[in-house]
């Protein structure tokens, strides 16, 4: 096995059930992994030391999904010079989603986190694919390859609505 290049970082194991859909793309898409929980507010010694760490680590984007009050995304992407993207989760105690989306949102200059929709871990899979794709042939192809498949669904489906209607 070859070194993980993503690393899926979320503030909860109750986090877990929506962010398996970023794991389950970048399986899709062969390409290794890690995975952890870490909190920003419960375990901020251990989310400083994962961020430090993650360039030597060999990582080449993070994916950071939390929820609530959720700086998990912010601080990482504070710590580090890779690519940060964040999923907004709405979990047990966020409000309506709102406060994960503006909290991963809303970044100040100088500091992105590239915030996919609320709950949106499988676009968060495929944006780091395509972030390793820009420099791996064959993830590359792969992408194209999903988007072709997208695009036939899309057309079959149509094919089948005239039909029936
Ligand atoms: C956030 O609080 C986590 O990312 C999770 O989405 C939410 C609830 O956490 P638990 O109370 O379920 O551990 O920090």
């Amino acid at each position: 096995m070859s070194k993980p290049l993503v690393g899926i970082i979320m503030g909860s194991q109750s986090d877990f059930n929506l962010m398996n859909d970023a794991v389950k793309i970048l399986e899709q898409f062969k390409i290794e992994y890690e995975i952890s929980v870490l909190s920003a507010h419960r375990t901020p010694e251990l989310a400083f030391a994962y961020a430090k760490s993650a360039v030597d680590r060999g990582l080449k984007v993070i994916i950071a999904g939390a929820g609530g009050a959720a700086h998990l995304a912010g601080v990482t992407a504070a710590l580090t010079p890779l690519p940060v993207i964040g999923v907004p989760i709405k979990s047990s105690n966020s409000i309506d989603g709102w406060d994960s989306v503006l909290s991963i949102l809303q970044m100040p200059s100088g500091i992105p986190v590239a915030t996919v929709a609320l709950n949106g871990a499988t676009n968060a899979g495929i944006l780091a694919a395509q972030i390793i794709g820009s420099s791996d042939k064959d993830v590359l192809n792969r992408i194209v390859a999903y988007k072709e498949s997208l695009k036939e669904k899309v057309i079959k489906g149509n094919e089948e609505i005239k039909r029936k209607a």
